[in-house]
């Protein structure tokens, strides 16, 4: 896969999404800094920029076939980024649909976006941001909501680079199994991570118990009215008990 690197642009995501337009293939584009960074729900992705190594923020583009179910797609992609930082699976767990979470505060978060392409094809932009480095003591945490934890309280020499460098080929080899096979065969890793499990959360309008994932990466929320399936990119999960 190709991989570019920018010293700065807007948002990866908007990099990759422009790529796919133009007809490009498989790209992996990663920036020290981005001036307009975003989430999911609209809301802007902000990162420490205090030097290269404070974040590390990436896209992968890929053209996929158009009718593949992408429902669990941000779960398998998490998976994969948490066994490759956290093999032994004791610290980072993921909440239900695209966040990382180390040590109960938030490490990282991946927004996917799709753009149509010609032929039975659609454009598939994954983006990733993780937290490599401490805020600074002095810094407004107002904007961390769900708290901020850094890669480097599990490894404390980690880098924007090395850590890339880790993830790519695993991230291609999950894209790739996932265009074959979908979600099922994360279904059981989600579960060890999973961090709403047998939590009261809220979904959209709907409370109830967190109850794991189905095999298309639907969350399970077992309420008065039964076990009802989730899914649906404006949907976010609230947990209703404090970590
Ligand atoms: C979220 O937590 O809502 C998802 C955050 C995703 C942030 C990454 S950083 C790289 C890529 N470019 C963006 O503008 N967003 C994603």
């Amino acid at each position: 896969m190709e991989r570019r690197h920018l010293a700065e642009c807007g948002s990866t995501n908007t990099e990759a999404l422009a790529h796919l337009r133009d007809g490009g293939g498989p790209l992996l584009v990663s920036a020290s800094r981005q001036t307009a960074g975003r989430g999911r729900l609209g809301r802007a992705w902000l990162t420490d920029h205090a030097g290269d190594d404070a974040s590390l923020t990436f896209s992968v583009a890929l053209p996929m076939p158009a009718g593949l179910d992408l429902s669990g797609l941000s779960l398998a992609i998490g998976c994969t980024v948490a066994d490759v930082l956290d093999p032994a699976g004791e610290r980072i767990r993921l909440k239900w649909p695209n966040d990382l979470f180390l040590d109960g505060a938030k490490l990282g978060g991946i927004l996917i976006e799709t753009v149509p392409l010609p032929d039975q094809r659609r454009g598939v932009v994954i983006g990733i941001g993780l937290n490599l480095r401490p805020l600074p003591p002095e810094a407004d945490r107002s904007a961390f909501t769900s708290g901020h934890a850094a890669l480097q309280a599990l490894d404390p020499a980690a880098t924007a680079s090395a850590t890339l460098d880790r993830l790519a080929p695993v991230l291609r080899a999950t894209l790739a199994d996932f265009e074959t096979l979908g979600f099922a065969p994360w279904q059981a890793a989600f579960a060890r991570r999973d961090l709403a499990a047998g939590r009261r959360v809220r979904v959209g309008e709907q409370t109830g118990i967190a109850h794991g994932v189905s095999p298309r990466g639907e969350l399970l929320l077992a309420t008065t009215a039964g076990i009802l399936p989730m899914s649906g990119g404006e949907l976010s999960l609230r947990l209703e008990t404090s970590l």
